[in-house]
């Protein structure tokens, strides 16, 4: 094991209890721990409510590291580095014996006053707690001071402006690094490489040569046991504002001069500030929402979203979103970027279908006289690969088509599983690197846009709620958004790159 360049740090985890430290954090971190990507100078602070020992947490984070990775080699060494504090987020004293803790594991473990703070709470006491951290003299230290918030970054512009208000007394916006998760996923991280670095693509990408962009999101689970949380975020905000609004940015935006956080988030705001900014009139013709029923899937037979825990029974949120996002500038002029996501559908696949238009004057036909557009699939999860759709001669003496297909999936080209998401994001926060999170000048521009449709759908209710059978790819209005343009989704299952 060989440590790396990694600064070492204290990493203060806020709700080191619940469900994201236990499914995500501890896991990446071990991860990074195993492959010497953190100096062995490094403590965690687990800090939450309830009231447990230094060593029942250990126990804990033992057996969230080997439930989510069935493994353990050196985790003794791996636990030996985490301590626990019970804690009270709006009590000072809490705040001072929680400061006493981080100035004594400074000194024992050399860590040179670097802090990181994560909140993986909820984000009603994100305010609260960077108050505290800063009254209560946590981040004045000599060395680097971050502070690491999950999402819902605020319910809307109103809200995360007053939250981000509320932090930036405590921290700049340099030391605020907002996670997306989407971010850290691999396929999403070569979006950027496969447009810039490929001579191939970059001359096509642009209103002349590509028809239009889908990008699909689909889930098979329901709300599971986020029923409450669910009811007020809906679809639009849980996965529309961050995650989809992300990709299209990424897929969107121009080659950045530099590799720098700074040049990349700025062609990322570039991309927010030309998205055409609906009315009423044009949620209504752009915007599908969705909810789903009772239905069937891999698992058997499912309730409706109304039947679930903690949802209203005549619940008027929104478990699915399609719509189609014009991006007002000279690259992107008439191209409709066309997203959708939703829970219950049926099947959990992330994916990116590029559709290059019809050349001008084409001879050759498939069997049944169509022709086959070309299509670059990028792959996000389960799979991760890129397609590439052609056509060309079929075998025999007619000069007739064949679709084929290009295929490059990832894990085969490393031999490995590429790395969570969060493993990278700590990894990337650890060493400074803001660039695969969101600055505020993109969530406030992303909230602009979501709130506008957003406050139509609350205002009005959808009579026909739930609109899809659990199971299923959504609602036919989905469907009929892109057959107002001449288009159709393409089907997920079809575009699979172990298919190919
Ligand atoms: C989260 C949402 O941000 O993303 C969840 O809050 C959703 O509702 C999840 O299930 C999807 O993430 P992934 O990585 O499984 O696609």
């Amino acid at each position: 094991m060989n440590n790396t360049n990694t600064p070492s740090s204290l990493i203060m985890i806020f709700g080191a209890t619940g469900d994201l430290a236990k499914r995500k954090l501890y896991p990446s971190l071990y991860h990074l721990f195993r492959k010497g990507k953190i100096s062995k100078k490094f403590a965690v602070v687990g800090v939450a409510r309830r009231d447990w020992t230094n060593e029942q947490f250990k126990d804990h984070v033992e057996t969230s590291v080997h439930n989510a990775l069935g493994k353990n080699e050196d985790i003794k060494e791996f636990v030996s580095h985490f301590h626990y504090q019970s804690h009270d987020v709006s009590d000072s004293d809490s705040y001072r014996a929680l400061k006493d803790l981080a100035d004594e594991l400074d000194n024992s473990y050399g860590l040179n006053g670097n802090r990181i703070f994560y909140l993986a709470m909820a984000p009603e006491f994100f305010g609260t707690i960077t108050d505290h951290l800063k009254q209560d003299g946590l981040t004045n230290t000599d060395g680097f001071q971050r502070l690491v918030i999950e999402k819902p970054f605020g319910h809307d512009l109103e809200s995360a402006e007053e939250l981000n208000m509320q932090i930036r007394e405590s921290f700049s916006e340099d030391q605020i690094y907002r996670i997306d998760h989407y971010l850290g996923k691999e396929m999403v991280q070569n979006i950027e490489v496969i447009r810039f670095a490929n001579a191939l693509f970059e001359p096509l990408w642009n209103n002349r040569y590509i028809s239009n962009i889908q990008i699909t999101s689909s889930e098979e689970l329901g709300v599971e046991e986020r029923g409450r949380y669910y009811e007020k975020s809906g679809a639009l905000r849980d996965m529309v504002q961050n995650h989809m609004m992300q990709m299209v940015a990424l897929l969107a935006m121009e080659p950045p001069i530099k590799l720098t956080t700074d040049e990349i988030r700025s062609e990322k705001v570039r991309v927010f500030r030309s998205l055409h900014s609906y009315n009423e009139e044009e949620v209504k013709e752009n915007f599908v929402r969705g909810q789903y029923g009772p239905g069937v899937t891999v698992d058997g037979k499912v309730k409706g979203y109304r039947e679930e825990d903690n949802v209203d029974e005549q619940s008027n949120t929104e478990t699915y979103v399609a719509g189609k996002l014009s991006i007002d500038n000279f690259r992107w002029a008439g191209v409709p970027f066309y997203i959708r996501t939703g829970k219950r559908m049926e099947a959990k696949s992330t994916k990116i279908v590029i559709q290059f238009k019809d050349i001008p004057m084409n001879l050759y036909y498939n069997k049944d006289n169509s022709m086959s557009p070309n299509l670059l699939v990028i792959h996000i999860q389960p799979e991760e690969g890129i397609t590439l759709h052609l056509n060309a001669k079929k075998s025999g003496q007619n000069i007739e088509t064949t679709p084929v297909k290009l295929n490059f999936a990832n894990n085969s080209f490393d031999g490995m599983n590429t790395p969570e998401a969060y493993e990278k994001l700590l990894h990337d926060c650890m060493r400074g690197d803001a660039t695969n999170f969101t600055h505020w000048d993109e969530v406030k521009l992303s909230w602009a846009f979501v709130d506008k449709i957003s406050d139509y759908w609350e205002n009005t209710r959808e009579q026909h709620f739930p609109n899809y059978e659990a199971g299923t790819m959504g609602p036919k209005e989905a469907d009929q958004l892109l057959a107002k343009d001449g288009f159709f989704w393409w089907p997920v299952e079809n575009l699979d790159v172990d298919q190919c």
